[in-house]
């Protein structure tokens, strides 16, 4: 019995390609357990959540004008349309704001005080004044303490790598607000992963045969230090209200760190699932359970889930995990996904943009192992990759034999226990070892190698020569139903990777749905098969460089920025411009076309309260109500100089809720993306245009 989870995505943003490495290889590992016997895996339950608490959360839902309740779960409909796009199927996917993640959050946080792991101290942190709030170190910016770059995260240093503590920064900021913070005393609670108990347990745990990848295994050892050596320091599971999460039961105010309740997630989610199911969560996550518990990562996440995570469980009396499979990062040619290549792109612009899913499943599942190895998706080598073996090699065995099947044999198949068959078949448990160990790269290779031999053996019969002959009917008829049963074999073996061609293929072949140990059974003399049907087209290079551009970020919105760092943000924005135009120097006529511009009519203008930069314009472009546009030009005009002027807006932005209120849209000016001259520049139409003449 079985229990897997993946990583719980945070609710504040969009699933990524990146992302998809993690789902689409627990999806593929999952489905693979989910084909075998069951006295050999009797259950598997795949589950998930979204990651909902935490501070950028809360701040996101601020910054869009809804509470985090409305933001968690329209992001929970964007994830799970996202992952179902990718055929990733989970049993369950839940939240970590669900009354399970909180139920066994309280009870873990009381079996570990109970063992008096958890301790109450005093610290010091950055407290926003204007805010009210105290900063986590990610809101915290000022100038590196020992390069001093400007503008550096709480943490560490963009600039020169230094790692430091907020407290060393040099004129710190609030990044919330851009008020001074100021040092506060507030009382925080710790698992007191110092105490012996945990140091000795998590260097037995990390070091057991199976729980940890080898380089994961040693990362720990680091970490741990030598036997004597105490290196861990007490975990910070607290923070205080503002907050968006648990509260921690009589400690009004402190709030359990999202981190703390995430891993818990994957409990509260499994939790769910077995009270839908009527399942025995108990049987799961007692200490002598012999059911397993396997979790897959990314590397970056290690600390928490080989550490912090066995620790608390074991500690609270639960069952710890089996194993921790930990996979390297995402990179797209070479690079970081960045926006202004357009390799930044999300799983929604690959499904809008028609591209085939089981296209990409391939291609991560051709290229994982089971290491912690980086994998580079290579743009021409994906499309290479793909037209190859699943068009050139796979499918191209059935589209050649198929026909004549149902043509000349009324769709029935003649015997198909020919010794060359032989090999295909005795395949199956070797593969299904390369499956079980994460090995899909060498699983796929082996089975390429077996398309490889169909296809010389199909080249050599040539059925469609046979077809034109008489007397050969008996050849063509064993041909093409070996071939077909070669190509149900394969089917077989890619079931876990290409779900949705497998599913094509079963009512193709009409039989049931395939599991592993139907590839001892050969289709027999008889056997009816139905008409086939297309099953999977070439990649298009247009379709890719298509999603490339779909994916590039737009000219920033420059003159809507938010008031604080505005400077900056405009700084950035023509950055990134620029970084766009270089990537690609044109556009088509159809992108410009996308940007509604009209002539405008200042009817109205004037100063926004709290914002330094900003002037509040109500804008006519021949509607019923005139727009509300918020823009950054305080600095070079007068609201009073500016009414009854002609511009020109952006009529088709999508409207963003400001903090004073909703802005619908953008006017356009000029300004030296150098910065050299000074100045903002309203666009002004000729003499005689009207209010909501379109602009092209
Ligand atoms: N919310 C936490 C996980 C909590 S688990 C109790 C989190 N979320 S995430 O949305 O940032 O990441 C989700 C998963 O995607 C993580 O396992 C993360 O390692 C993985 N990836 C994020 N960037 C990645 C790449 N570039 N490449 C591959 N996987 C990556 O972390
Ligand atoms: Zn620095």
């Amino acid at each position: 019995k079985i229990l897997v989870t993946s990583a719980l995505p945070y609710a504040n943003g969009a699933i990524l390609l990146r992302h998809l490495v993690e789902y689409i290889q627990t999806d593929i590992w999952v489905r693979f357990q989910k084909m075998q016997p069951k006295d050999k895996v009797a259950e598997c339950w795949y589950v998930c959540a979204d990651d909902t608490h935490g501070t950028p959360i809360m701040l996101r839902a601020e910054k869009d004008g809804i509470t985090p309740e409305a933001l968690i779960e329209r992001v929970h409909g964007e994830h799970s349309r996202d992952f179902a796009g990718f055929h990733v199927a989970f049993d369950n996917f839940y939240t970590t704001h669900s009354p399970e993640t909180q139920a066994c959050a309280n009870e873990i946080y009381a079996r570990l005080q109970k063992s008096d792991l958890i301790e109450k101290r005093t610290i010091e942190q950055y407290y926003d004044p204007v805010k009210q709030m105290f900063l986590p170190d990610r809101f915290i910016k000022g100038e590196c303490p020992k390069c001093g770059a400007k503008d550096q995260y709480g943490d560490n240093c963009e600039a020169c790598g230094a790692a430091y503590t907020p407290n060393e920064l040099k004129n710190p900021y609030s990044a919330v607000s851009g008020a001074t913070p100021e040092l506060r005393h507030s009382d925080h609670y710790f698992f007191k992963l110092s105490d012996a108990r945990c140091q000795d347990f998590l260097r037995r745990w990390t070091r057991e045969a199976g729980r940890l990848q080898p380089e994961a295994a040693n990362k720990m050892q680091e970490w741990l230090g030598s036997e004597g050596e105490n290196k861990l320091s007490d975990w910070d599971i607290s923070r205080d209200a503002p907050y968006f999460g648990f509260e921690i039961p009589d400690a009004p105010g402190k709030y359990f760190y999202v981190w703390m309740d995430a891993p818990i997630g994957y409990m509260g989610s499994f939790k769910n699932l077995c009270e839908k199911r009527g399942l025995d969560f108990d049987a799961y996550f007692k200490p002598d359970t012999d059911t397993e518990f396997y979790h897959f990562i990314g590397k970056d996440i290690l600390y928490f889930h080989a550490l912090f995570w066995p620790a608390e469980l074991e500690h609270a009396g639960y069952r710890t995990p089996t194993a921790i499979f930990a996979h390297g990062f995402l990179t797209v040619d070479g690079a970081k996904m960045s926006k202004s290549r357009g390799t930044f792109i999300t799983a929604e612009s690959y499904l809008a943009q028609g591209l085939d899913p089981e296209w990409l499943r391939y291609y991560y599942a051709a290229k994982l192992n089971s290491t912690m190895e980086d994998i580079d998706l290579r743009l021409d080598d994906f499309i290479a990759r793909v037209n190859a073996d699943l068009v050139g090699k796979y499918v191209n065995i059935a589209s050649r034999c198929a026909g004549f099947i149902s043509k000349k044999f009324a769709g029935k198949l003649a015997g198909t226990d020919a010794a060359w068959l032989k090999p295909l078949r005795d395949a199956a448990p070797h593969i299904a070892q390369a499956f079980e160990e994460r090995e899909f790269s060498r699983a796929l290779r082996e089975v390429m190698a077996l398309a490889d031999v169909a296809n010389v053996v199909v080249n050599e019969r040539k059925p469609w020569e046979l077809a034109k002959q008489e007397g050969r009917e008996t050849e063509l008829h064993s041909a093409c139903s070996e071939a077909i049963e070669a190509f149900r074999l394969l089917t077989l073996y890619l079931k876990p990777v290409l779900p949705k061609v497998a599913e094509a293929v079963e009512a193709f072949l009409n039989v049931t749905p395939l599991t592993w140990n139907d590839a001892a059974t050969p289709l027999a003399a008889g056997h009816k098969i139905g008409t086939y049907s297309h099953l999977m087209t070439r990649i298009d290079s247009k379709q890719i460089a298509a999603l490339v551009d779909a994916n590039k970020v737009s000219l920033a919105p420059v003159l809507e920025a938010a008031p604080q760092k505005h400077a900056e943000k405009q700084e950035k924005a023509a950055e990134v411009a620029v970084a766009a135009a270089e990537a690609s120097p044109h556009i088509n006529i159809d992108d410009f076309m996308k940007v509604d511009l009209r002539i405008a009519k200042i009817v109205d203008a004037g100063h926004v309260e709290g914002a330094e930069k900003l002037i509040r314009l109500s804008l006519d472009i021949g509607e019923e109500k005139p727009r509300q546009v918020f823009a950054g030009i305080k600095s070079a005009y007068d609201p009073a100089q500016l009414i009854g002027r002609m511009t020109v807006m952006v009529a088709n932005l999508a409207p963003r809720k400001m903090k004073f209120g909703m802005s619908e849209g953008m006017v356009m000016a000029a300004s030296d993306p150098n910065g050299k001259t000074p100045g903002i520049f309203l666009l002004t139409p000729d003499v005689g245009a009207e209010p909501g003449m379109r602009v092209k």
